[in-house]
């Protein structure tokens, strides 16, 4: 019998609307870098519609079993094998990627593994390369949503170390490590789509 495959019901919801901005935003050819890739669902969903392109998932270590069990099931070939990787620990790739893609990691972070998630893209990005950043964010210090308040105070109950993050506080840390903010997409569920643009040295 198939193994149970780790499931998020999120990713089914999101994975549509986010595959329809990608789509305009990621250049088509050259690698990604995948953050946190979870349960695999959005690799495998989303690499076979960038033929020309190679998706590298990562995430922690205790999460690569479900991962690598996802891809060996349902991948396909541009999906590199899958390697662990703890934003705050390294060891991040050598090579240099055309994109980076990560979706509902930023308030499952801590702030200091934000800062260093944005400092490892930031080093691993080509100039004009995109960061695309998915999940719920909040603007001006604000929430956006009554259900992104309820969320983030059900975040930091579980984990003070958690929480949404201001878009505007990424757009500074970004800046540290030659990233702007160039689109700050609407998304359902009040969501938004985040996409920095690696600058030239
Ligand atoms: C809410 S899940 C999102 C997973 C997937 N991207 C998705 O959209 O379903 C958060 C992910 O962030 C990963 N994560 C948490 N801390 C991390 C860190 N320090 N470095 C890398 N990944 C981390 C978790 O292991 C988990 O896979």
């Amino acid at each position: 019998m198939r193994p149970q495959l780790p499931f998020a019901p999120a990713c089914e919801r999101n994975k549509v609307p986010i595959l329809a901005q990608l789509l305009n935003i990621l250049p088509g050819t050259g690698a990604l870098l995948e953050i946190g890739s979870g349960t695999g669902q959005h690799a495998v969903y989303m690499a076979p519609r960038f033929p020309h392109m190679t998706w590298q998932p990562t995430d922690l270590e205790a999460e690569l079993e479900g991962l690598r069990a996802r891809l060996e099931a349902e991948g396909c070939h541009q999906i590199q094998s899958p390697v662990p990787l703890d934003v705050a620990v390294g060891p991040w790739p050598e090579q240099l990627f055309e994109a980076a893609f990560s979706a509902n990691t930023a308030h499952i972070m801590g702030w200091p593994e934000v800062c260093a998630m944005f400092g490892g893209i930031g080093g691993c990005l080509i100039a004009g390369g995109v960061f695309c950043l998915y999940g719920p964010f909040n603007r001006g210090g604000g929430f956006t949503a009554p259900s992104n308040a309820a969320f983030d105070a059900d975040l930091r109950a579980r984990d003070p170390r958690m929480g949404l993050r201001d878009v505007e506080q990424l757009a500074r840390l970004a800046e540290c490590h030659q990233m702007r903010l160039d689109e700050e997409l609407a998304m359902p569920a009040n969501n938004f789509l985040l996409v920095f643009v690696r600058e030239a040295p």
